[in-house]
């Protein structure tokens, strides 16, 4: 029992820091400047129709729930860090449409079984640390016949690149916490959802991003934007050896991942998967 009660506050604990982690810095222009084609490449991979009944997890400022909406779906967006909701609201409502917000876990979603047609997350779920729980609440909460669908940062891919170079320069995660990028491998995401779901469809895709003139550029905004990059730099704040080294490490993924010349073009890897639930 007193276990019991050590692991939820332990977890409590470690949501609040993911939850202001996320909150830092300037998420919402990550989302609208560098990835908001990924909502409606989501929406469209999973065949999202009017009426539908669809919940964006882990969905920041709606860069899924808001496409799904124009859709025609009736849609939830939830996130741990309903301090992103501002964003996504001024984004519906940019775009006239109606979504419902509402703080959730993606570990211990607040829905009941079978309510929702389809199931959605954009670069989202793979960040609750506990990859088998959120797999299990994707799928309790699909109605059978619903879809999932799911895009995740492949572990080789720039984001799998960009966590890997920051790991020396974080805290390790508590033990039972895994590694958001292994949602970016098939093999572990078949996994997670077994033989629960049907009609599996993966593929790697890429998002061109062009947004940075030059590796300077591209280090000054992770480092001032990007909640889990602002952590890396707080956490070596003093020392000024360290945070170089940071720099100069965090400069290297855009040179290790840009095709350009001259500047900075970068494909940034996916995993796409749509499933149909049993
Ligand atoms: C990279 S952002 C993606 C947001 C959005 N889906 C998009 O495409 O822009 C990751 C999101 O996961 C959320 N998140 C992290 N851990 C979570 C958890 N345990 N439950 C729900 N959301 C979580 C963060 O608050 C953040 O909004």
């Amino acid at each position: 029992m007193t276990e019991t009660i050590t692991d939820a506050a332990a977890d409590r604990a470690l949501k609040a820091k993911h939850r202001t982690m996320w909150g830092l810095g300037d998420y919402p222009d990550v989302a609208a400047r560098l990835i908001p084609e990924l909502g409606p490449v989501l929406v469209t991979a999973a065949g999202i129709r009017p009426g539908e009944r669809v919940l964006d997890v882990a969905a920041g400022t709606g860069n899924v729930a808001v496409p799904a909406a124009l859709a025609g779906a009736d849609v939830v967006a939830s996130d741990l860090t309903p301090e992103l909701f501002t964003a996504g609201r001024a984004f519906a409502e940019r775009q006239g449409v109606a979504v419902r917000w509402e703080e959730a876990d993606a570990e211990a979603l607040p829905y009941a079984d079978d309510s929702f047609d389809a199931v959605l997350s954009c670069v989202g779920v793979m960040f609750a640390p506990h990859h088998q729980q959120a797999a299990d609440e994707l799928v309790r909460v699909t109605r059978p016949g619903g879809r999932i669908g799911l895009i995740s940062w492949t572990p080789e891919g720039f984001v799998g690149d960009l966590f890997r170079t920051m790991k020396p320069y974080v805290p390790p995660p508590p033990p039972g916490a895994q590694p958001p990028p292994l949602w970016g491998d098939e093999t572990h995401v078949r996994a997670l959802l077994g033989d629960r779901v049907t009609d599996v469809e993966v593929r790697k895709q890429t998002v061109t991003v062009t947004a940075f003139d030059s590796p300077d550029t591209f280090r000054s905004y992770w480092r001032e934007t990007y909640g889990p990059t602002i952590v890396a730099y707080r956490n070596n704040a003093d020392d000024p050896e360290r945070t170089a080294a940071l720099d100069t490490d965090i400069a290297a993924v855009a040179e290790r991942h840009d095709r350009g010349s001259g500047t900075t073009v970068m494909d940034w890897e996916y995993l796409l998967l749509t499933a149909r639930v049993v």
